[in-house]
């Protein structure tokens, strides 16, 4: 069985670990030793240890899953060389992690929080080489999207990263329209929870413009509806929601 070692034990590293400690051995590190413990009393096959002054990294598949401003206190501590760096870190280069890791090939991931249930969609760039061992490894949380460049990568992070945020607006805004018109709260939210799940099925299978059009009759409650959305500017809304989480992770790139 392959190794990875992870370094980071917070939320992205849990809901990964989840979905690979069966295929992969598992060795975490941390710097918070509760934490660990924790982690370890979840999931007994892992291993946890804390991080001393110095950690050796020589010839380890190293996923990268602290935050991006822990990357230089972090690498002050690193020795050896890697074998790989998978790194989950938002906004920062494959050009920063070489000058800050040691190894001999990088990759930069953007994995999102339905990794939880082995659903993340996960956009991945860097060394050819590596492609394949990373798509593997990715493809245990979920589905895996392999791109060119860095820049496709900081577009699928607005959208697919942050994604799971934006679509959580939509799904409570639908849910207070519902209660808005006498539904009950715990109704509402089963409702949306439902029409999320089937809303999967038929996007996976069919353009946006298919769905709309299957379900949108002639001066019908749903072109009601629409009208009203556009009338609202949600479609506008959302664009410029990705022009500015994109923005922001090539602003992140450059710090
Ligand atoms: N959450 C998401 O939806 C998401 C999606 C895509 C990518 N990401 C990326 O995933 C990474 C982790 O995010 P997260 O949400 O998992 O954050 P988090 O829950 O705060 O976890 C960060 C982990 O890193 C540890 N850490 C911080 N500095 C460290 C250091 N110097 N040495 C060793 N360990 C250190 C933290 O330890 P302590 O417990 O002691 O603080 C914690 O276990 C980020 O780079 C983020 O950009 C997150």
């Amino acid at each position: 069985m392959e190794k990875l070692t992870f370094i980071g034990n917070g939320n992205m590293a849990k809901a990964m670990i989840k979905g690979l400690a069966n295929k992969y051995e598992i060795d975490v590190l941390g710097r918070n030793e509760k934490s660990l413990e924790a982690l370890k009393h979840e999931l007994a096959m892992i291993e946890v240890s804390k991080i001393g002054e110095k950690l050796d990294i020589e010839n380890k598949n190293i996923v990268l899953c602290v935050k991006p401003n822990s990357l230089d206190d972090l690498s002050l501590k690193l020795i050896g060389e890697a074998r790989c760096v998978y790194s989950v870190l938002a906004g920062t280069k494959l050009e920063t992690l070489k000058n800050k890791i040691c190894a001999t090939n990088y990759i930069r991931t953007m994995p999102n929080i339905g990794a939880t249930y082995q659903k993340s969609m996960t956009t991945i760039t860097g060394d050819e080489a590596l492609k394949s061992s990373a798509l593997e490894i990715f493809n245990c949380i979920g589905t895996t999207l392999w791109v060119k460049s860095e820049k496709e990568l900081d577009v699928a992070t607005a959208v697919a990263g942050s994604g799971p945020a934006f679509l959580a607006l939509i799904a409570e805004a639908l849910s207070d329209g519902a209660v808005n018109n006498g539904l009950s709260r715990n109704d509402a939210n089963i409702l949306v929870s439902g029409l999320f799940d089937g809303f999967s099925a038929l996007i996976a299978n069919n353009k946006p413009s298919e769905i709309k059009d299957s379900v949108m009759s002639p001066g019908g409650t749903t072109a009601s509806g629409y009208a009203s959305m556009e009338k609202s500017g949600v479609r506008s809304g959302m664009i410029e929601a990705i022009n500015n989480a994109y923005a922001k992770a090539v602003l992140l790139g450059k710090n």
